[in-house]
Protein backbone atom coordinates (compact mmCIF):
# COMPACT_ATOMS: atom_id res chain seq x y z
CA UNK A 1 0.00 0.00 0.00
CA UNK A 2 1.37 3.74 -0.76
CA UNK A 3 -0.56 6.49 0.44
CA UNK A 4 -0.03 10.14 -0.95
CA UNK A 5 -0.91 12.43 2.03
CA UNK A 6 -1.91 15.95 0.86
CA UNK A 7 -2.04 14.95 -2.56
CA UNK A 8 -4.00 17.84 -4.09
CA UNK A 9 -5.43 16.73 -7.38
CA UNK A 10 -3.55 13.02 -6.64
CA UNK A 11 -2.20 12.88 -10.21
CA UNK A 12 1.24 11.25 -8.30
CA UNK A 13 -1.55 8.59 -7.18
CA UNK A 14 -2.89 7.87 -10.88
CA UNK A 15 0.74 7.92 -12.08
CA UNK A 16 1.62 5.22 -8.84
CA UNK A 17 -1.48 2.92 -9.51
CA UNK A 18 -0.56 2.96 -13.43
CA UNK A 19 2.76 1.96 -12.90
CA UNK A 20 2.28 -0.69 -10.36
CA UNK A 21 -0.88 -2.54 -10.89
CA UNK A 22 -0.43 -4.69 -7.73
CA UNK A 23 -0.26 -1.96 -5.50
CA UNK A 24 -3.32 -0.12 -3.84
CA UNK A 25 -2.57 3.72 -4.04
CA UNK A 26 -4.18 6.09 -2.06
CA UNK A 27 -4.62 9.59 -1.83
CA UNK A 28 -4.96 11.53 0.90
CA UNK A 29 -5.90 15.50 1.10
CA UNK A 30 -8.91 17.59 3.16
CA UNK A 31 -9.37 19.21 -0.06
CA UNK A 32 -12.59 16.84 -2.38
CA UNK A 33 -12.90 18.76 -5.25
CA UNK A 34 -9.27 19.12 -5.95
CA UNK A 35 -9.11 15.02 -6.39
CA UNK A 36 -12.58 14.70 -8.14
CA UNK A 37 -11.14 14.49 -12.00
CA UNK A 38 -8.49 11.68 -11.04
CA UNK A 39 -10.96 10.32 -8.62
CA UNK A 40 -13.63 10.00 -11.36
CA UNK A 41 -10.81 8.62 -13.54
CA UNK A 42 -9.75 6.33 -11.27
CA UNK A 43 -13.75 5.13 -11.32
CA UNK A 44 -14.13 4.41 -14.84
CA UNK A 45 -14.18 0.69 -16.09
CA UNK A 46 -10.39 -0.84 -16.35
CA UNK A 47 -10.99 -0.80 -19.91
CA UNK A 48 -11.66 2.42 -20.38
CA UNK A 49 -8.42 3.67 -18.46
CA UNK A 50 -10.13 2.88 -14.45
CA UNK A 51 -7.49 2.29 -12.21
CA UNK A 52 -9.15 -0.18 -9.66
CA UNK A 53 -6.10 -0.02 -7.84
CA UNK A 54 -5.85 3.92 -6.99
CA UNK A 55 -8.46 5.31 -4.11
CA UNK A 56 -8.92 8.99 -2.73
CA UNK A 57 -9.74 9.79 0.98
CA UNK A 58 -11.08 12.80 2.08
CA UNK A 59 -9.36 14.02 5.58
CA UNK A 60 -6.37 15.30 6.86
CA UNK A 61 -3.56 14.31 8.54
CA UNK A 62 -5.14 15.50 11.66
CA UNK A 63 -7.94 13.01 11.31
CA UNK A 64 -6.41 9.68 9.62
CA UNK A 65 -8.67 6.74 9.55
CA UNK A 66 -7.65 3.59 12.23
CA UNK A 67 -7.94 1.36 9.47
CA UNK A 68 -4.85 2.94 7.49
CA UNK A 69 -2.24 2.66 10.61
CA UNK A 70 0.82 0.46 10.16
CA UNK A 71 -0.16 -0.38 6.65
CA UNK A 72 1.76 1.61 4.60
CA UNK A 73 5.17 0.06 2.23
CA UNK A 74 5.56 3.62 1.62
CA UNK A 75 3.99 7.51 2.50
CA UNK A 76 4.87 10.36 0.39
CA UNK A 77 4.36 14.35 1.29
CA UNK A 78 5.09 16.17 -1.39
CA UNK A 79 5.09 20.23 -1.34
CA UNK A 80 2.62 20.32 1.87
CA UNK A 81 1.22 23.37 2.63
CA UNK A 82 -1.27 24.45 5.55
CA UNK A 83 -1.50 22.73 8.45
CA UNK A 84 0.60 19.68 6.94
CA UNK A 85 3.23 22.05 6.62
CA UNK A 86 3.24 23.74 9.39
CA UNK A 87 3.56 20.51 11.76
CA UNK A 88 6.65 19.10 9.74
CA UNK A 89 8.82 22.08 9.97
CA UNK A 90 7.80 22.43 13.25
CA UNK A 91 8.40 18.52 14.03
CA UNK A 92 4.99 18.88 15.78
CA UNK A 93 4.53 15.82 17.62
CA UNK A 94 1.10 14.84 16.88
CA UNK A 95 1.19 15.47 12.88
CA UNK A 96 5.15 13.48 13.13
CA UNK A 97 3.15 10.67 15.27
CA UNK A 98 0.67 10.86 12.54
CA UNK A 99 2.49 10.08 9.84
CA UNK A 100 4.48 7.54 11.67
CA UNK A 101 1.72 5.67 12.64
CA UNK A 102 0.61 4.71 8.86
CA UNK A 103 3.72 2.92 8.49
CA UNK A 104 4.35 -0.89 8.31
CA UNK A 105 6.99 -1.71 9.91
CA UNK A 106 10.45 -1.39 7.62
CA UNK A 107 7.79 1.18 5.34
CA UNK A 108 9.23 4.06 3.99
CA UNK A 109 8.24 8.05 4.45
CA UNK A 110 9.32 10.70 1.68
CA UNK A 111 8.91 14.41 2.42
CA UNK A 112 9.65 16.88 0.17
CA UNK A 113 9.24 20.50 1.47
CA UNK A 114 9.75 24.07 0.46
CA UNK A 115 8.94 26.90 2.66
CA UNK A 116 10.75 30.20 1.99
CA UNK A 117 9.80 33.73 3.60
CA UNK A 118 7.28 35.08 1.91
CA UNK A 119 5.25 31.90 2.60
CA UNK A 120 5.51 32.62 6.24
CA UNK A 121 6.02 29.56 7.55
CA UNK A 122 9.15 28.55 9.60
CA UNK A 123 12.16 27.09 7.89
CA UNK A 124 12.47 23.50 7.93
CA UNK A 125 14.22 22.24 10.86
CA UNK A 126 15.25 18.58 9.22
CA UNK A 127 17.50 17.75 12.75
CA UNK A 128 14.29 18.84 15.10
CA UNK A 129 12.74 16.80 12.31
CA UNK A 130 14.24 13.29 12.51
CA UNK A 131 14.78 13.74 16.32
CA UNK A 132 10.86 14.10 16.13
CA UNK A 133 10.74 10.74 13.96
CA UNK A 134 12.75 8.77 16.01
CA UNK A 135 10.69 8.96 18.75
CA UNK A 136 7.86 7.02 16.71
CA UNK A 137 10.58 4.59 15.66
CA UNK A 138 11.22 6.14 12.33
CA UNK A 139 15.18 6.87 11.14
CA UNK A 140 16.21 9.42 8.85
CA UNK A 141 17.68 8.36 5.62
CA UNK A 142 18.70 10.98 3.95
CA UNK A 143 17.99 15.03 3.89
CA UNK A 144 19.23 16.45 0.46
CA UNK A 145 18.34 19.21 -2.30
CA UNK A 146 15.88 18.01 -4.79
CA UNK A 147 15.01 19.78 -8.47
CA UNK A 148 12.17 20.87 -10.27
CA UNK A 149 13.07 17.80 -12.84
CA UNK A 150 13.03 15.40 -9.96
CA UNK A 151 9.96 16.92 -8.47
CA UNK A 152 7.94 16.61 -11.34
CA UNK A 153 9.11 12.52 -12.12
CA UNK A 154 7.48 11.93 -8.37
CA UNK A 155 4.28 13.39 -10.29
CA UNK A 156 3.85 16.61 -8.44
CA UNK A 157 1.55 18.91 -9.84
CA UNK A 158 2.36 21.77 -7.58
CA UNK A 159 6.15 21.81 -8.27
CA UNK A 160 6.12 23.07 -11.48
CA UNK A 161 3.31 26.09 -10.07
CA UNK A 162 5.72 26.62 -7.39
CA UNK A 163 8.85 26.66 -9.53
CA UNK A 164 9.70 24.28 -6.63
CA UNK A 165 13.34 23.07 -6.65
CA UNK A 166 14.55 26.27 -8.13
CA UNK A 167 17.25 28.62 -7.01
CA UNK A 168 14.31 31.31 -6.14
CA UNK A 169 12.40 28.10 -4.29
CA UNK A 170 14.71 25.58 -2.71
CA UNK A 171 13.21 22.13 -1.67
CA UNK A 172 14.60 19.74 0.68
CA UNK A 173 13.89 15.81 0.15
CA UNK A 174 13.69 13.77 3.05
CA UNK A 175 13.65 9.98 3.25
CA UNK A 176 12.58 8.01 5.71
CA UNK A 177 12.16 4.10 7.25
CA UNK A 178 10.07 2.90 10.25
CA UNK A 179 12.20 0.12 12.07
CA UNK A 180 11.39 -3.72 11.24
CA UNK A 181 11.09 -4.13 14.95
C1 LIG B 1 0.90 22.62 -2.77
S1 LIG B 1 -0.32 21.36 -2.64
C2 LIG B 1 0.64 19.94 -3.17
C3 LIG B 1 -0.22 18.88 -3.80
C4 LIG B 1 0.55 17.70 -4.40
N1 LIG B 1 1.26 16.94 -3.39
C5 LIG B 1 1.50 18.16 -5.47
O1 LIG B 1 2.74 18.14 -5.23
O2 LIG B 1 1.03 18.56 -6.54
C6 LIG B 1 -0.44 21.09 -0.85
C7 LIG B 1 -1.57 20.16 -0.43
O3 LIG B 1 -1.51 19.96 1.00
C8 LIG B 1 -2.85 19.73 1.43
N2 LIG B 1 -2.97 19.89 2.88
C9 LIG B 1 -2.94 21.04 3.60
N3 LIG B 1 -3.14 20.79 4.91
C10 LIG B 1 -3.30 19.45 5.03
C11 LIG B 1 -3.53 18.57 6.14
N4 LIG B 1 -3.66 19.05 7.38
N5 LIG B 1 -3.63 17.24 5.91
C12 LIG B 1 -3.50 16.76 4.64
N6 LIG B 1 -3.28 17.54 3.56
C13 LIG B 1 -3.19 18.87 3.74
C14 LIG B 1 -3.62 20.79 0.66
O4 LIG B 1 -5.02 20.56 0.65
C15 LIG B 1 -2.97 20.71 -0.70
O5 LIG B 1 -3.66 19.85 -1.59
Amino acid sequence: MAIDLGTGDGAAVLQRARREPTTLAIGVDPVASAMAETSARAARRADRGGLPNALFAVTSVEQLPPELANRADEVTVILPWGSLLDGIVGADPAVVGSMAALLRPGGRLEIVVSSVPRDGHRPLDAAGLAAAFRAFDVTSLETRAVTLPELRALGSTWAKRLRAGTPERPATRLRFRRTSR
